[in-house]
């Protein structure tokens, strides 16, 4: 069953990703299907990650779900999940395609940094994902993301971040151009020249990567335990990280909950 509830955006944010939607939605789908920004490698991590951590029946948050297409085959069957977007049009997607493979989900209309700042610490979550989307904040807004994330995870639950990445040592226009590279090359015979232009200003205006130690950094201040930099790609411009909340699992992982777990005490003799 899918739920929603009330937008909780900022006007200036909606208006912004609705014209996003309106005039981009077909050219980010573009770099799905093609594989430009290397989602197909991100999310086969994220998937054998979530399999080995989430215990059976977790609860999974994903902030900034888009149409949920590369997220739901990597949901672990029986997951509880909550996907989070101020897009009206990309949430209605992610509904038929969740739908499609057979995920009960929670869908909220709302702006993610509004709804974790509201987010009640209970009922917390085993999991909680943000791909292709934290870019956009200054950093003083990524440290407050990270640190709200924290509040609402379990005890040794963990965050995975997909995004754009700057290499040690890269400053803003080197990652540009790492990035440009990349898209450049695999869009050359997807895209129209215009629609190159377009993205490139796009990109010019609006992405504002850290690098992977900066967002170590940034994990370590909210208090995570555990900061793993999991994979690499795009020539250096993209990249993956988990970081983990101490403590330990409250349930078992691996999707087996300790109150369904075989050979208790119980069951000898
Ligand atoms: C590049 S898409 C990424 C979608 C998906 N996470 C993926 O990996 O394919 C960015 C998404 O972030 C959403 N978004 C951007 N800013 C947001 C915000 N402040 N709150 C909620 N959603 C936001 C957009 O509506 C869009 O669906």
């Amino acid at each position: 069953m899918v739920t929603e509830t009330t937008p909780a955006a900022t006007p200036l944010q909606a208006d912004d990703v609705g014209a996003f939607f309106a005039k981009s939605w077909a050219l980010y789908r573009t770099m799905l299907t093609g594989n430009i920004l290397s989602h197909r490698e991100f999310f086969d991590v994220l998937k054998r990650e979530l399999a080995e951590r989430m215990p059976a029946g977790g609860r999974l948050l994903d902030l900034a779900c888009g149409d949920a297409t590369m997220m739901a085959p990597a949901i672990p069957a029986g997951a509880d999940y909550t996907g989070v977007d101020l897009a009206r049009p990309a949430l209605d997607l992610a509904a038929e395609c969740l739908r499609q493979h057979g995920i009960s989900a929670t869908l909220v209309e709302a702006d993610f940094q509004v709804f974790m700042a509201e987010a009640p610490a209970s009922p917390a979550y085993d999991a909680v994902v943000i791909s292709y989307s934290l870019h956009h904040l200054e950093t003083a807004a990524k440290q407050k993301l990270l640190n709200d994330i924290i509040r609402v995870l379990l005890p040794g639950g963990a965050l995975w971040v997909i995004d754009g990445m700057r290499q040690w040592g890269d400053d803003r226009p080197a990652w540009l151009d790492r990035l440009w590279h990349v898209i450049q090359t695999r869009g050359a015979s997807l895209y129209s020249p215009e629609e190159l232009a377009a993205m490139k200003s796009h990109v010019w205006t609006s992405d504002f990567p850290e690098s992977s130690a900066g967002y170590a950094a940034m994990a370590i201040r909210a208090g995570y335990e555990r900061w793993e930099f999991l994979l690499g790609e795009g020539e250096g411009s993209l990249g993956m990280f988990r970081a983990t909340k101490p403590g330990a699992p409250v349930s078992g992982v691996g999707g087996v909950k300790e109150d369904q777990s075989v050979g208790s005490e119980d069951d000898e003799g």
